[in-house]
């Protein structure tokens, strides 16, 4: 849309740049003026009636220029290649790992010696957990920052960063990191400066001088971590002031009814694309907007606010894409994709938090129903975006999954739940699990999961038990949770000591500024010595480090496997099995996963049920061939054992 007045403000700030828009920087003016008219009305929804409207967006403007000529002649080429692939995103040849630095090798240098053990896995981008300042002992894990531009100092400098960063481009690596738009640590400077009375920082923050409009908010906010930080507010005797922290009390919100607050934290997310980020992980996108009455999540302006962020990023650093980690109800997880006119232009990447919960579901009950009846809500994501697939993160697993889809499998929501949460917290008679309850709120009957992949799928006590079977099926379990993650379609992120089998990690009970968050134990420091036995036949770690590798190669030769919203779920012929194909151009691929303990059983005739077929099945995990038999004959698959079946 041609707004004479907005491209006339944006022409005078290029010419005043020396921008070359009939030549170099030709794309990013056709970009600029594309996106103009979006950002124009995107900022004026939530700011206009502010009285800083006209002076900030001259400066959204202006960020905007600078950025794109501050970024790197690389980066700008990189750009290129990126936009000339197409949706480079959604290809089958990404596979991420998600590390703390610290607890996987000390700082990031050493990281720059372990990009060979990287590429051994086949791991080709990574998502560094946050290396930016934060105060020791009050971090949660590094999400608390206090400097948004400096590393901490236990990972190093930003030039070790910004080292890594390059090594990783000459290898083709890919690098995530996250922005953690919705709070700040209380030691950052704007809070601190608040605390000191300076009212332009008290606006930074929702900041109270009683109790009334905070009563006002906790009536309908919920708490996220109701047992080690009840409430969603915080009493700063400093300053007299209640603050707004939904998080910890050492999280500060940010308050984005603010401009000056959005154009800081733009400058900061420019900061990270400039670095040559490659994908954005924002962090807690849910949160961004407040409203009392409302539970202050998902609200339309968050999504607006990322609509814009998109929109900017799209013109001054477009290779750069948007991770939204929404962990949040299904129908609201996949708003975070845009709506209406916006679709697929607002965050790029969702965390497919449903799906991985659904999978520990159909674990535990051996039933893949509520998996299936999740499904359609799942497969409305727009083509062009992309979900991070996984099994575990840093974070607890949540069974935020809708009360009516466990209703649908036929049973009771409440004591399914209760069920899924004693069996992973190791109270459920004879669980093979071994984990713990987190966030457990009596008040609602919430209570979240936190657990290795190991310890859940039952590898710690197998080895307590010293049973060979054990080990084995908790294996068979590790790699087949893994296998039906890595080809459902987007980017899989292997959480750093899965690949080798780390059971629960108990020492953070020692540390004080860790012992109060149980997601610690799930959170290992990786011992080389013990790593070397991925090279070792027989170990647990050779077992799961080759399991986990052959999966990503075999993910890489199938372009079927990139995200092409090319996923079409199976005919449940029973309920432990769960199945679903994928298909491209002449490809069909076949995914079958056995969840139940037991031998189970599919007739031939589900490979005839998709549009023409041959009579050839290729298994690539097996690495052999199948004939399909008649349509009565059953197909069996052993407990937890799984295929991925080409059909040739
Ligand atoms: C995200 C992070 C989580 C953190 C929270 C607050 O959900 O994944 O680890 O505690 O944000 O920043």
């Amino acid at each position: 849309m041609y707004n004479h007045h907005l491209h006339q403000q944006i022409n005078r700030i290029l010419q005043e740049r020396q921008v070359d828009v009939a030549n170099e920087d030709n794309y990013f003016f056709m970009r600029f003026v594309a996106n103009a008219a979006s950002i124009d009305a995107l900022f004026k929804e939530i700011y206009g009636t502010h009285s800083f409207y006209q002076q900030s967006f001259q400066q959204l403007i202006e960020l905007i220029t600078n950025t794109y000529i501050n970024r790197s002649q690389s980066l700008k080429e990189r750009d290129a290649e990126k936009e000339a692939k197409g949706f480079w995103y959604l290809s089958n040849e990404i596979t991420g790992m998600s590390l703390y630095v610290d607890r996987f090798c000390g700082n990031i240098k050493n990281l720059e010696n372990k990009l060979d053990y990287f590429k051994n896995l086949g791991v080709n981008f990574l998502h560094l957990m946050p290396v930016f300042e934060s105060p020791e002992g009050e971090s949660d894990g590094g999400y608390a920052v206090s400097d948004f531009r400096k590393v901490d100092k236990r990972f190093g400098t930003l030039e070790d960063l910004q080292t890594l960063q390059s090594k990783m481009q000459e290898e083709k690596m890919y690098l995530m990191l996250d922005i953690v738009l919705n709070h700040t640590s209380h030691r950052h400077e704007w809070a601190v400066k608040a605390k000191q009375g300076d009212t332009k920082y008290q606006d930074y923050f929702y900041t109270f001088s009683d109790r009334t409009i905070p009563d006002q908010y906790d009536l309908s906010m919920p708490e996220i971590f109701p047992e080690t930080a009840p409430g969603n507010f915080t009493f700063i005797p400093e300053m007299n002031k209640w603050v707004m922290t939904v998080f910890h009390r050492y999280q500060w919100d940010l308050n984005y009814t603010n401009p000056v607050v959005f154009l800081e934290m733009l400058e900061n997310i420019f900061f990270y694309a400039n670095l040559g980020v490659d994908i954005l992980r924002i962090d807690a996108p849910a949160f961004i907007w407040k409203q009392s009455g409302t539970t202050c999540q998902n609200l339309p302006q968050a999504h607006i606010l990322l609509r814009l962020i998109k929109q900017c990023v799209q013109v001054s650093t477009p290779g750069m894409v948007i991770l939204g980690e929404a962990i949040v109800a299904p129908k609201e997880i996949m708003k975070y994709f845009g709506t209406g006119l916006y679709t697929a232009k607002e965050c790029d990447f969702a965390y497919n938090a449903t799906h991985m919960a659904l999978q520990w579901d159909a674990l535990a009950s051996g039933d893949t129903r509520v998996m299936l009846a999740a499904q359609h809500e799942i497969l409305q994501k727009p083509y062009g975006t992309t979900w991070i697939t996984y099994t575990r993160c840093h974070d607890d697993i949540g069974l935020g999954y809708e009360d009516y889809m466990i209703q649908r499998a036929g049973y009771n929501p409440l004591e399914h739940r209760k069920f899924l949460q004693e069996y992973y917290a190791g109270s459920y008679p004879d669980t093979p699990a071994k984990g713990a309850l987190f966030s457990v709120n009596p008040k609602t009957n919430d209570a979240r999961i936190s657990g290795s992949l190991a310890s859940l799928c039952g590898l710690e006590k197998a080895i307590d038990q010293k049973s060979d079977n054990a080990i084995d099926l908790s294996i068979r379990k590790i790699i087949m949770m893994q296998a039906h993650s890595f080809f459902l379609g987007g980017v899989p992120m292997i959480f750093y000591g899965d690949e080798a089998a780390y059971t629960n990690d108990y020492s953070y009970l020692n540390d004080p500024g860790k012992s109060y968050d149980n997601r610690w134990m799930h959170r290992p420091v990786i011992n080389w010595e013990k790593n070397k036995n991925i090279d070792k036949e027989g170990t647990t770690e050779y077992r799961v480090f080759q399991g986990t590798k052959r999966l990503i190669d075999i993910r890489r030769k199938i372009a079927a496997v990139g995200d092409h919203k090319n996923i079409t779920w199976l005919t449940p012929h029973t309920i432990h099995i769960a199945g679903y194909l994928r298909t491209f151009e002449d490809q069909k691929l076949y995914c079958l996963f056995n969840f139940s303990n037991r031998e189970a059983s599919l007739t031939w005739h589900t490979f005839k049920e998709h549009g023409p077929f041959s009579q050839n099945l290729y298994d690539h995990w097996r690495e052999k061939k199948y004939k399909i038999g008649n349509d009565r004959e059953y197909f069996i698959i052993e407990p937890y054992g799984f295929y991925l079946m080409e059909m040739v």
